[in-house]
Parts: C-alpha cells; structure tokens; sequence
C-alpha cells in the first residue's frame, strides 16, 4: 500500500519534527533566562538598592545553579532517562520563574535564580544529547547549531520583553513571563519519547525499536540504526574510570574545558548580561536608548548566527574560529580605546555601538555555536557522557566568573582597561586555536576517537 506507506512517512517526519522543536524549546528557556537579566537589573537594583558587588551576584548565581544542574543531570539523565530530566528541568523552569518573580529580597532573588540555574543546567547538557541521539543522522551536525539559534532567540525574546516592561519598571513581569514557555515545555515533554539510545542502554530493545519505527522513515532503517546501538553498546561507557586509565582520555577532556573556557573568556556575556549599562558608559543616557540598542544587540545575535550555520561544514570549524576571534578582539580593542579617549560626539557614539555589534557578530558567527558542536565531536563513545558534563559544567563556572567580576573590574580597572584585557584574551585566543584546536570537518567521529586515542597532537586528531 504506497498511500499509506508514503502517510506515514510523513507522519513520521512530522513527528520528528515536532520532538526536535520541542527538545530545541528547552534552548529557548536557556536563553531567556541568559537574556532578561539585562533589562531587569536596573530595576531590580533601583528597588532592592543593592550594591555593585551584590548585583553581579544577583546575576552570576544562575550560572553557579546551572554548573551544578550540568553535573547533577550527568548522573539523572543516565539514571532516570533523558525524558525525566528534561521534565525536572521544565518543573525547576517553573518554580525558578515564579519564586524570583516574586522575591522579596536580594538574598530571596539570589536563592531563586540559583533554582533557575539548576534549570538552565539541566537543559544544557539534557537538550543537545537528546536531540543527538534522536535526530537522524543526516540532520544531526545542524540540529546542535539550531540549538545555539534558539538560545539566540530566547535571549532576543527577552530582551524584548524587558523593553516592553522597562517604560512601568516592571521587573517581577520581565522575570515572571518566562513562567509562560515554561509552562509549554513542561507539557510538551509529556509528549516526548524516550531517547532510544538510552532505552536500549537500560536493556529495553523492544520500547527502543518502537520509538525509533516511530521516528525514522522505514522499519529497516528503524532495525539498522538500533543494530548500530546494540554494536555501539557492546563498548562499556566508563568515564570516570577511562579519565583515570587513559591519558589520551584525558587530553580530549582538557581540550573540552579549554574550549569551553575560550568561548566565555571572549566577554561576551559581559555584554549578554550589562549591554544597558555599555550603553550607558558608552553615553547613551536614556534608558529607552539603552533598552533598544540591547535588543539590536540580540537581534544581530541571532542572525549572525546564520553565518556560522553556512559556514561551520564549508570552511570549516578552525578558519572560523579564528576569523571570529580576530573580529571580537578588534571589537573589544576599539571599543576601549574609544573609551580611553573619550566619546564626545553623536558620531562616536554610533561607532562604538558599530564596535560593539562587530564584537557580537564575531562571536555568533563562531564560537558561541562552533564550540558547541566541537565539544560534541571530540569526546570518544566509552566516555561521551564524562567529557561533556565536565566541558558543560565549565561552561557554566567560567560564565559565573565572567558575570561575578565584571563590575568589580570597571570599578578598580577601569572602563577602558577592562575591555582590553578582554580584547587581549581573545588575541591569546587566536594563538591558542592555532596550536590545539583541531579541524573536523568532514571526518567521522570514528576517526577523530582512532586519532585521538593513538596518541596524535590533540590539533591533528581530525587529520584525515
Ligand atoms: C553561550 C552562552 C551565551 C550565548 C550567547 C552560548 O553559546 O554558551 O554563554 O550567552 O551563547 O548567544
């Protein structure tokens, strides 16, 4: 019966697509709560009087939740499936969402965000490992890209929604509307099945295949794939005791931490995070002005992020890489020099703000996706699971250390010195990913785990 056939095939894409979009809506949230502290902050400051050094708490305490959330969901996501932690995740989205919006203390916002932070974290390392191991094949490279979009998105979002809110002050609706997607992801995971990867992990190779008949085109493509994870299987998953036996382990471990570090150390959360108040040092003293240069600050987030979605598979990860790390670098330099000088004019105004969009470009169209996807390509099959959670949760410590010292550094640096050490880390950057980072363009993930584990220089393990 072709018609039918050729209907559920369709059905079946259909269906992919719709656990794809929702597995993606947790990258959403991510970047929504990355996002509307921003446009809050001001507010919340004003109305708490809070000191510089507790404001940098009350925004770096989600990234402290979020590297524990990254570890804790290591181990839930192995236990408990990748399904309940993505539910754990949407239920933490909701209590975080609620209680910060109804705080009534620094301390009580503090406690909430490191809530929402467990959320964020759960959904950082869950989200891009279920659509790894659900996604077909062909798709799966752009689907870790995609994620990076919906962060982008997310962050706009809010942005957005922080300007709508900023006329009435009104910071408890900036923070309690992120109640709304997170509301639907917990009801779309409900939807979800579970990983087939993690089913046939736990020894059920029945729900396995039913899942996988559901998601992939025909039958024999559903029994070839599981045949695949069985093979796969056959191999024991052992990260921490292969981190302790196994020195070339070790390195692909370093080079995850290393990369994930870079991405941070870049600065561009300082501007995800304090983009109103650069406006404001950069002479921009109306907060209408500010909020709207921030939310064009997302918005060339999110389409630069395109670049590097056209980019990451023709040039190739390194090129790139090193091409955005030049653009933020310069970026960051003219930035402070303008700062250093002074910025007396409308026109300079407008260049530095042309500076600071060059700095956001340079990293959407880079690192902030390539990373991602290099993290998710070097790691060997017995200790995928160890590796990420550990370059994931350095994700999340380096950003708490970038969100925690910013201020500090304006007050006792400087503005314009404070954007050079930045401008500076990005040109050691440059260095760094000539000497360590390796090309793995075109190269199956087979191969990059023979190199790697036969000893080659962590930048030749994607040598053909
Ligand atoms: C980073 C976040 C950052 C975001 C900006 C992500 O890849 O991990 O720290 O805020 O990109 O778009």
């Amino acid at each position: 019966m072709p018609g039918n056939n050729h209907k559920s095939r369709t059905s079946n894409k259909v269906m992919t697509l719709f656990v794809c979009f929702l597995a993606a809506l947790a990258g959403l949230l991510f970047g929504l709560d990355i996002g509307v502290i921003a446009g809050a902050l001001p507010f919340i400051a004003k109305d708490f009087n809070v000191t510089a050094h507790q404001q940098e708490w009350i925004v770096s305490s989600m990234m402290f939740g979020a590297a524990v959330g990254a570890v804790g969901s290591g181990w839930m996501s192995s236990r408990l499936g990748r399904k309940k932690s993505l539910m754990a995740g949407a239920i933490l989205f909701v209590i975080g969402s609620l209680w910060s919006a109804g705080a009534t203390s620094p301390e009580m916002l503090i406690a909430a965000r490191v809530v929402l932070g467990l959320a964020v974290g759960v959904a950082s390392y869950t989200a891009p490992l279920y659509l790894s191991e659900i996604a077909p094949e062909k798709i799966r490279g752009s689907m870790i890209s995609l994620y990076q979009l919906m962060i982008t998105i997310g962050i706009l979002a809010a942005y957005l929604s922080d300007t709508a809110f900023s006329d009435a002050g009104a910071w408890r609706w900036m923070l309690g509307i992120i109640t709304i997607p997170a509301v639907l992801l917990l009801i779309g995971v409900f939807f979800l099945p579970n990983s087939p990867r993690w089913l046939a992990a736990k020894g059920d190779f029945r729900s396995a295949e039913r899942v996988l008949s559901r998601l992939r085109d025909t039958s024999e493509q559903a029994k070839r794939e599981l045949d695949e994870i069985r093979e796969s299987l056959k191999i024991k998953q052992s990260g921490w005791q292969l981190f302790q036996s196994n020195s070339n382990f070790r390195r692909a471990v370093f080079l995850g931490v290393l990369l994930q570090v870079m991405q941070q150390f870049t600065g561009m959360n300082v501007i995800m995070y304090y983009a109103p108040k650069i406006f404001e040092i950069a002479g921009f003293a109306n907060t209408t002005q500010q909020m709207w240069g921030t939310v064009i600050v997302g918005l060339v987030n999110v389409l630069a992020t395109f670049i590097a979605i056209g980019l990451v598979d023709r040039w190739g990860r390194k090129p790139t890489l090193l091409l955005g790390f030049l653009v933020m670098a310069l970026g960051m330099g003219i930035l402070g020099t303008m700062l250093h000088i002074g910025i007396h004019s409308q026109e300079a105004q407008y260049f530095a703000v042309a500076m600071l969009l060059m700095f956001i470009i340079g990293f959407a169209m880079s690192a902030g996706p390539l990373i991602w996807v290099l993290c998710s390509e070097i790691q060997p099959l017995k200790g995928r699971d160890f590796g990420i959670t550990v370059s994931t949760a350095t994700n999340w410590i380096a950003n708490m250390i970038v969100g925690a010292t910013f201020l500090t550094m304006l007050n006792t640096l400087g503005n314009a010195p404070t954007f050079w050490v930045y401008a500076g880390l990005n040109v050691f950057f440059i260095l760094l990913t000539l000497a360590l980072i390796p090309e793995t363009k075109n190269v199956s993930l087979e191969h990059i785990e023979r190199n790697l584990m036969s000893g080659k220089k962590l930048r030749d393990i994607g040598q053909k």
